[in-house]
């Protein structure tokens, strides 16, 4: 799957194509007013009036005409922007998007009941069924924005703010932190996949299960360095001991396209080098550097968790 670019202009859902439609108004709007200021302009320096009746000028284009302009724009964008999120929100999916200094935390309800199943950066959605989003931040305001679902909500702490999204076709829609958060607020993107529900429900059975057992020894050995590490003091592994939520949730971080929040394709070396000096890639992350750890042990812990899908 091949993230697509983050674009206001190719509208995939409901609410998006009416934001688009509305900057579509507004755009071809200001750009005949403006050739009409132009062209009046353009009259006026080249020919001298005879007669110019000032004040019909200034009553009829300076008052009564931005008036009769923005009160009709005011009407229409209010009509307009009335529906939002109401496409069905009624039976919707429920999803828990937390922001944090910078990367995105997911979680979903248990269908089989028990506690959430926690992902991060990559919400997959179901298409065409409606998705109701709790968005919420544990440090500072970030911005929910993926411009081919729908318009941007902020992310304020104390608070849960709601969005309902719908994706009228399958595909991986890119978003953006739109609420500048510190050192990498650049860097927190999120992709959402909207999948067929029969796929999405494979999809999330399969998060809600366990890691793997590790298959050969290179793969052991990269899971005995996770443990010697301490990677548990800040991340999750299901299946693997007690584990913390201060960082990303990694029992399934190999099915994830990217890492670090849209910043790396997910491969055995992207892995690697962020392990050994997350710093040199995205400065000011909580993420430190592995220190010490020799080459051999660095690929095995690489090459296991690409290797829990
Ligand atoms: Cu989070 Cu900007």
């Amino acid at each position: 799957m091949t993230p697509g670019l983050q674009s206001v202009l190719d509208p995939a859902a409901p609410d998006a194509a009416v934001i688009a439609h509305l900057g579509w108004v507004l755009f071809i709007g200001g750009t005949l007013i403006f050739a009409g200021i132009m062209w009046l302009l353009w009259r006026s320096l080249r020919h001298q009036p005879r007669s110019v009746r000032t004040r019909a000028w200034i009553v009829g284009g300076g008052l009564l005409f931005p008036v009769a302009v923005l009160t009709l724009l005011l009407a229409y964008s209010t009509w307009r922007t009335a529906q939002f999120g109401t496409q069905g929100s009624h039976g919707a999916l429920p999803v828990s998007v937390i922001g944090k200094m910078w990367w995105w935390e997911l979680r979903y309800p248990n269908p089989a009941g028990g506690p959430d199943i926690v992902s991060a950066n990559e919400l997959r959605i179901p298409v065409g069924r409606a998705v109701y989003l709790g968005l919420s931040t544990t440090d500072v305001i970030h911005a929910f924005w993926v411009p081919q679902l729908g318009g941007k909500v902020d992310m304020v702490p104390g608070r849960i703010h709601g969005l309902a999204i719908r994706a009228d076709r399958p595909g991986v829609y890119r978003g953006q932190c739109a609420e500048y958060c510190g050192e990498q607020h650049a860097r927190m993107a999120l992709h959402v996949v909207a999948m067929p529900q029969a796929e999405f429900d494979a999809w999330l059975a399969a998060q809600a299960r366990d890691a793997l057992p590790p298959a050969n020894a290179m793969l052991q050995r990269g899971r005995d360095a996770y443990l010697a590490q301490r990677c548990n003091a800040c991340h999750t592994v299901r299946g693997l001991g007690s584990g913390a939520a201060l960082g990303p949730d990694l029992t399934h971080v190999g099915s994830r396209m990217h890492i670090a929040a849209g910043t790396l394709r997910t491969d055995h070396a992207a892995l690697a080098g962020w392990i050994a000096d997350p710093q040199a890639i995205k400065h000011g992350a909580r993420m430190p550097g592995a220190g010490r750890m020799d080459g051999e042990t660095l690929r095995a812990l690489a090459a296991w968790l690409e290797s829990l899908k």
